[in-house]
């Protein structure tokens, strides 16, 4: 939300901003929206530091002012899903201040973990985890009575104190909170962290494990939280749903978060994360559906996302040299930016036609790359400080929308206000909106073409996914019944095309009709329900 539209000219989006900017997501074809968390936050990490679950900051508007854009969305025929935070609140969250205030072994502090340190003063932190932003994940606080004392776990940064989840009033909290929203009219939530929560109680160290039994991701505890959660959303008419940001290193463990009592959706990371290669690619779709058809849940595919670096930019990289998918991981390699505007649109044919659920994650559809050189003055990332420096974080991708004209701040705020506090590159005013929007060669263009088409057609959206035995290794090919062939070349040399009508293609065919390098299209074949007009033209 802070960085799609200003609507109060302070610099920062805000709920005014995405209310005014509604006919844009309408335009373009998404049928829901994932807010970022909107709530009272000191801004330790983005917003997901939450000092009040049920209330908005007031630099974004108000409740009312909530309430207002949900009605607004639904109007427009979106659903909205806000983000929920069950692993950590923010260290000014009244509960964590009665916890320091009340001292050690007060009712207070076990909504949280405390713990007395190692060593003989307790001077070492209780075990040997490790904060997601570097260094260790416990700090050690000043008593009431100013002698340092007991130490709190942290596993992001130490402004979010992890919650005990084996503490009622955790769970009576947040269930509160899911009513508050339901009750408000949102559709979903977006669930932070949702393999965390738990953590063995025996705090032991870790070693270097991502199985069932890690002592802090993945625990089995957690199940029960969404079942019960599963029941809450299953009481509203119509139910409400959940999907999760579970990383648990396989697609088989992530699956059991999805399990038909459980929540709805999962981000699948592993296809976020294969470098464009065929082969990783198709392996992480078929380990991805292979494990969704056990449970019976949908695919859910994503890009791009606030916490990694935009693929435009990951995909400019060498991908036999990629490792990782942050800045940091790729700031060092060579990059082709016209290679990753390529590579993007053929990514986007690939994702939209996959079975299941796709996010885009907004500027993706503008082709926006990574902003690779901020002043280190600007970052706002925890990854920078606690890494001393040395990790710029995930700004790169947080960087204000362009919507319109020659001067930043493109349409995002009004000129003469504040400018926001991530810079746009001057740059950026051939990828505005308004540039974009006319231009049918545009990124903005194919997006909008491969939505409206995902929409009408029968093929896409849910349903079955049929690979082509006789593809190429570099070439991802499979088809989408009935009709529908999704062909991604990979490969260095253009490819034939099987038999069929281009529906939408990535980069114009050569002149003998091949699908060039990193390109994709779109094709109906054979068993295609004849056209009856459902199907736009390319320059529909
Ligand atoms: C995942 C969120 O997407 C990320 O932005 C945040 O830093 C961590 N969870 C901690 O809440």
């Amino acid at each position: 939300m802070r960085s799609f539209a200003d609507g109060d000219g302070d610099g920062v989006g805000d709920i005014a901003g995405l209310e005014a900017r509604i006919p844009h997501l309408v335009d373009l074809g998404v049928d829901a929206v994932w807010i970022n968390p909107w709530y009272p936050s000191p801004l330790a990490d983005g917003g997901y530091d939450i000092s009040d679950h049920r209330a908005v900051d007031p630099t974004f508007g108000t409740v009312a002012d909530a309430e207002r854009l949900v009605g607004a969305l639904h109007r427009a025929g979106l659903r909205v899903l806000l983000d929920i935070v069950p692993n950590h609140t923010s260290s000014t969250h009244p509960w964590f201040r009665a916890a320091v205030a009340d001292g050690p072994g007060s009712a207070s502090r076990e909504r949280f973990v405390f713990r007395t340190g190692r060593g003989v003063h307790g001077e070492l932190p209780p075990n040997n985890w490790r904060s997601q932003f570097g260094g260790s994940a416990w700090t050690r606080i000043v008593e009431p009575d100013g002698r340092l004392g007991q130490w709190y776990l942290h596993l992001f940064a130490p402004q979010q104190p992890d919650l005990n989840w084996h503490h009622l009033d955790v769970r009576v909290d947040f269930d509160a909170t899911l009513r508050f929203w339901f009750d408000r009219g949102v559709d979903g939530f977006r669930v932070d962290v949702a393999h965390g929560l738990f953590k063995d109680s025996g705090l032991r160290d870790v070693e270097d494990s991502r199985d069932a039994a890690h002592p802090h991701w993945d625990r089995e505890e957690v199940h029960e939280v969404y079942r019960s959660w599963r029941r809450v959303a299953d009481a509203y008419d119509p139910p409400r749903v959940f999907l999760g940001e579970v990383v648990t290193g396989t697609p088989s463990r992530t699956a059991r978060y999805v399990r038909d009592d459980e929540l709805h959706m999962a981000f699948n990371f592993d296809f976020l994360e294969a470098p464009w290669r065929a082969d990783d690619l198709r392996a992480a779709i078929i380990s991805t559906l292979g494990s969704l058809a056990e449970v019976g849940a949908p695919a859910t595919w994503v890009l791009s996302n606030h916490d990694v670096m935009r693929h435009a930019s990951r995909m400019a990289r060498d991908q036999d040299l990629v490792d990782g998918h942050n800045l940091v991981d790729l700031l060092d390699l060579p990059s082709d930016p016209e290679l990753g505007w390529r590579r993007a649109r053929a990514a986007v044919l690939l994702l939209l036609g996959l079975p299941g659920v796709a996010c885009v994650y907004q500027g993706e559809e503008l082709g926006l790359p990574e902003v690779e050189d901020l002043p280190a003055d600007v970052l706002l990332d925890p990854s920078w400080e606690r890494s001393g420096g040395t990790d710029p974080g995930r700004d790169g991708c947080r960087v204000p929308i362009p919507w319109s004209g020659d001067r930043t701040p493109f349409g995002f705020s009004q000129e003469g206000v504040p400018p926001p506090p991530l810079p746009q590159p001057s740059w950026w005013r051939s990828l505005t909106v308004q540039a974009q929007r006319c231009d049918p060669s545009s990124m903005l263009s194919l997006y909008t073409a491969a939505l409206r088409i995902r929409r009408a057609h029968p093929a896409l959206g849910d349903g079955d996914l049929e690979w082509m035995a006789e593809a190429p290794p570099d070439v991802v090919d499979f088809r989408r019944p009935p009709g529908l062939r999704v062909v991604v070349n990979l490969g260095a040399t253009p490819v034939a095309l099987p038999d069929g009508r281009p529906v939408l293609a990535s980069c114009p065919l050569d002149a003998d009709g091949r699908l060039p390098s990193d390109a994709a299209a779109w094709l109906e074949c054979d068993d295609a329900p004849v056209s009856d007009g459902q199907v736009p033209n390319e320059d529909a």
